[in-house]
């Protein structure tokens, strides 16, 4: 089947859609058109009915994609307005996460979320961990290591994980990546391999996790977020007499959820929702994948222990050393049930992505020798200093503006007056020399949440963070005057 597309905002677009995969054929057209331009970001698209006809598929064909590049964060949906390409796609557009791109010369100060204060990494402890490991090691932990990673870690995170954040498991289920996203990429392959077609994602989430789903082949599903975390109820909720799309509960076989702290509003998902997912995981075999970017970083109240212990033989405990210490190690861990351990193991292997050595040596003997949980307090320390000084200044400067998302973490979420344009504030930030990001560019589904910024307290250095403080705060008050 071939369309050519010709009243489409007055663009011309070609679309070769395969007879057999009209949905997919759609949706790689609609991701080429952007990434090249021909799309512009804000261009509204056909309604779904209007391109099925002109196409000659089916109007659920058209939904779903646009459902679906929707979730990936290329098209933005509003209920009622239509669908159009999403401010933050177009050429531009990476598949790295938001703040791994740069910032603009002019950006002296980055409030972005993601990243910790890369200073305090402890360079002194660390570099006499890397040589008491390196020295200590026998001649074959430097050979090609077991996939998993070497025991000596992976004992030293069974024991780290399951005190510190309550996981239930054993070093034989651990798996050490890269990072989270390598993690992540690894486990939907293998998810997908067997079987799994669709995963739940968070309505507002991370756009790099949600592209390295569906660049695995999985179909993203976006549950609605709340002050209580992800609506997980949708999971368990009976398929729809009539509608358009099936349930989420038909389709998911996985779920990518963010409970202790959810990425980017902030909440902990509510102890009820906690058991729903884990009963729907149970009950219909599924995989939750609980990304614990920061769990080690709650002030307000008692920690927030992991998901995983009330199923661990079916939800995948993800850890990450990335917030702890600093992305660049490129070091996380999975905790997984037994059967999938040995997948992800054997998938990892094949495909060459083997986790440096040298690298887990000292990161086994780091946490071993007790530096790992002392750099987890003094850094917890600082980032609820720094939480309490960014909280201040904006009740004394802005008391008008609601922040809220402050019980753990490196980031809160600012509420700009209805009507704001998070653009416009960004835009303004920038010419003072500060980098921000608004809400809005999280946003996976057809859930819209009011217009806000996500403040990362976490990058700046000491140095810098007053005067980062500062700017926000001028900014803040020329959008969101006191009365
Ligand atoms: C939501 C979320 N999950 C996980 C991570 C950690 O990812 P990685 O371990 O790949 O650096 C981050 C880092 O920014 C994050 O924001």
């Amino acid at each position: 089947m071939q369309g050519t597309w010709s009243t489409f905002a007055g663009l011309d677009l070609h679309l070769d859609l395969s007879a057999t995969r009209p949905r997919a054929g759609l949706e790689s057209a609609l991701r080429a058109a952007v990434r090249s331009g021909r799309l512009q970001p804000g261009t509204m698209l056909p309604s779904s009915r209007a391109l099925a006809l002109d196409l000659g598929v089916a109007r659920n064909t058209v939904a779903e994609a646009y459902g679906q590049l929707v979730a990936e964060g290329w098209l933005a949906a509003r209920h009622g307005s239509g669908t159009w390409v999403a401010e933050h796609a177009g050429p531009a557009v990476s598949s790295a996460p938001p703040q791994a791109q740069p910032i603009g010369h002019r950006a002296r100060y980055d409030m972005r979320p993601g990243s910790p204060d890369l200073t305090l990494f402890p360079r002194p402890a660390w570099l006499a961990a890397a040589r008491r490991a390196l020295t200590a090691a026998p001649a074959r932990d430097l050979g090609y290591a077991d996939p998993r990673g070497l025991e000596v870690l992976r004992v030293a995170i069974a024991e780290y994980v399951g005190r510190a954040r309550g996981v239930l498991t054993t070093p034989d289920r651990i798996i050490v990546c890269s990072g989270f996203a390598q993690g992540l990429e690894l486990l939907c392959e293998t998810l997908q391999a067997n079987g799994v077609r669709s995963i739940a994602v968070e309505a507002y989430g991370h756009s790099g996790y949600r592209r390295i789903a569906a660049a695995a082949g999985l179909r993203l599903m976006p549950l609605p977020v709340d002050d209580r975390g992800a609506d997980v109820a949708a999971l368990s909720a009976p398929a729809p007499v009539e509608g358009e799309r099936p349930a989420v509960a038909d389709q998911a076989g996985a779920a990518l959820l963010t409970p202790a702290h959810q990425f980017p509003l902030g909440a902990a998902l509510a102890p009820a929702r906690r058991r729903q997912i884990a009963g729907w995981a149970t009950q219909t075999g599924a995989v939750v994948i609980e990304d614990d970017y920061d769990g080690e970083f709650r002030y307000d109240r008692q920690a927030v222990g992991a998901l995983q212990s009330l199923a661990p033989e079916h939800v995948v405990y993800a850890g990450t050393a990335s917030k702890s210490l600093v992305p660049g190690l490129r070091l996380g861990w999975l905790a997984l049930p037994a059967d999938l351990a040995a997948t992800v193991a054997a998938r990892k292997l094949t495909a060459g992505r083997l986790t440096s050595s040298l690298d887990q040596l000292a990161l086994a003997e780091f946490i071993r020798s007790g530096g790992y949980d002392r750099q987890v307090r003094r850094a917890r320390l600082t980032y609820r200093q720094r939480r309490d000084r960014l909280v201040g200044a904006l009740a004394r400067e802005v008391p008008d503006v609601h922040v809220t998302g402050i019980a753990a973490g490196m980031h809160v979420l600012i509420r700009l007056p209805t009507g704001q344009s998070e653009d416009d504030v960004v835009a303004r930030a920038a010419q003072r020399g500060l980098a921000l990001q608004g809400l809005a560019s999280f946003q996976a589904g057809e859930q819209q949440l009011f217009p806000a910024l996500i403040v990362g307290y976490g990058t700046p250095p000491g140095h810098a963070f007053s005067a980062a403080v500062a700017r926000l705060c001028a900014v803040l008050r020329e959008v969101a005057p006191a009365p």
